[in-house]
């Protein structure tokens, strides 16, 4: 599915380029994630000279603010969250290109107007109608700005126009369908980036190359060697005032659908034959469509969902999903998943996929473990009653790295055999922090580079495997079906059973 626009000769994934002058107009600027987020991460990269001078940045919200306020607010933004201003001059002409142009997303003449706006930028910045429209509003939006877009002809250039649509892209297979077809009708599929910010993460980018650029791990990567796999994504944080969306979205629409079937498609797909966009994600696409939930017709079976109750995280009470500001106090929403999965091919038929996420779990850690199947016959005595699995752990954060449980024996005259890990530390053997995950496909995108964005089949078919799951959890619940789990724990006691039942357990982190 090679798109006219892509160069199959251009390998992906490459930053070496600095991006053409051009504005990156941001729609729901007023907004968080441009705040602590988005110009944070293009600062730093202007810091870094990787983007050019001319990069103009325009800021689209309803609220009448100044040029100069909107300027004040990003700074701000980059003192606290990002890594400081430190060198005035270099924010004098970083700021220099920030503007604001009030408008609403569902007028026609708020568009004009920064059609306007930005044929007036072009000239004094020298943007050239190069345009990255970043899509960062309410999902019930998407379809409206991207269609106002197309209407005032913004978006016709191919080569230099393109659109960033944030997540959830969709709530179901069904709606997701729907907003392909209202985007599509808008603009050509080689000029829209759905962002998933988990594939910018440097260690998710390295799972490729663990993957295909070492001999001697591919031929273990199957059913013949794999016993399964666990994907797991805890954090510590709760709803941080964000029941608005939450309420709508839990765990599986906010974290599974999208980072953890990112995560998922990256260890379970084939090699590529290229690191061309269209490659990679024709595989990933391939390897969803293999997928399934492991018993779609029992779903309790393979599906857990949980919310947390009020309980302790580092020494300080904190309260339960249902306490917290603007949660209903009789809530079914989920804030922890575990689903199983299957793939039907001849590499993974009969390994299950173990996925789980949940917010305040005792620990922020994302870890993708593959779990390698028993010796044959065992001849030790093992100092934990049972052997362990063998276990290849890819750190995602924190503490990025990659380690190797194995075997071996314990000192002494019994030969006894005890796990050690055998460590790799990102910090440790480079020194020095990864890109942030923004900066990097904010870049990517000003590149025209799509292999670290999602593909509408790609977001259609992980929609596909939820759905099931999705509308039984949508369906209205009595909240004392609701499996628990108190603020500060690990799973809920249904989700250990997913795997107790055959003999696993999930992985303590
Ligand atoms: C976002 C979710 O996409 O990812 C949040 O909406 C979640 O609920 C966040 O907290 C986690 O991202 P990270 O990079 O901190 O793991």
């Amino acid at each position: 599915m090679v798109s006219l626009l892509e160069n199959p000769l251009r390998i992906g994934l490459q930053q070496d380029r600095i991006p053409e002058p051009q504005i990156l107009v941001i729609f729901g600027a007023s907004g968080d994630l441009t705040q602590r987020k988005l110009v944070p991460s293009l600062y730093k990269m202007r810091q870094e000279r990787r983007l050019p001078p001319e990069l103009t940045i325009v800021g689209v919200a309803r609220r009448e603010w100044s040029h100069e306020f909107f300027r004040e607010h990003l700074k701000k933004g980059i003192e606290d969250y990002g890594g400081g201003i430190h060198n005035q001059m270099l924010w004098e002409n970083f700021s220099a290109g920030l503007y604001y142009c009030s408008g609403n997303i569902d007028e026609p003449e708020s568009y004009q107007k920064l059609k306007a706006f930005l044929a007036e930028l072009d000239e004094q910045r020298g943007t050239r109608g190069n345009r990255l429209f970043y899509l960062s509003v309410a999902p019930r939006f998407f379809a409206e700005a991207t269609q106002q877009l197309g209407a005032a002809n913004m978006l016709e250039d191919l080569a230099k126009q393109r659109i960033i649509i944030e997540k959830p892209f969709g709530r179901d297979l069904g709606s997701a369908q729907s907003l392909n077809k209202k985007v599509r009708g808008a603009v050509s599929e080689s000029q829209v980036y759905r962002i998933d910010h988990y594939l910018g993460k440097e260690t998710v980018q390295n799972l490729l190359v663990f993957r295909f650029a070492n001999a001697i791990f591919e031929p273990l990567w199957n059913r013949q060697f794999v016993d399964h796999v666990q994907i797991t994504v805890a954090e510590t944080v709760g709803l941080e005032g964000r029941a608005g969306y939450y309420e709508s979205a839990g765990a599986l629409r906010d974290m599974v659908q999208n980072h953890l079937m990112q995560l998922f498609c990256l260890t379970a797909m084939e090699p590529p034959n290229s690191l061309a966009a269209s490659s990679v994600r024709d595989e990933k696409v391939k390897v969803l469509q293999a997928t399934r939930l492991a018993d779609p017709l029992n779903l309790d079976r393979c599906a857990i969902r949980g919310q947390y109750t009020k309980g302790w995280m580092k020494g300080k009470p904190v309260p339960g999903y249902r306490e917290e500001e603007g949660a209903p106090p009789d809530s079914t929403t989920h804030t922890f998943a575990a689903i199983e999965m299957r793939v039907d091919n001849w590499r993974w038929q009969g390994v299950p996929f173990y996925l789980r996420t949940g917010k305040r779990m005792p620990k922020k850690v994302s870890e993708i473990s593959i779990h390698f199947k028993q010796v044959p016959h065992l001849m030790f005595q093992s100092a934990a009653q049972q052997m362990n699995d063998n276990i290849l752990a890819l750190r995602i954060q924190p503490d990025e790295g990659i380690s190797m449980r194995f075997e071996v024996k314990t000192p002494g005259s019994s030969l006894r055999t005890r796990s050690v890990d055998m460590d790799f530390r990102y910090d440790a053997a480079f020194g020095q922090p990864s890109t942030d995950a923004y900066a990097r496909l904010l870049v990517d995108a000003m590149l025209g580079d799509q292999t670290l964005f999602t593909r509408g089949d790609e977001v259609e078919e992980s929609w596909r495997v939820l759905t099931p799951v999705l509308e039984a959890w949508d369906s209205p619940a009595d909240p004392a079906q609701i499996p628990l789990y108190e603020a500060g724990t690990w799973e809920p006691v249904e989700a250990e059973f997913l795997l107790n039942k055959v003999g696993r357990r999930w992985r303590r982190l």
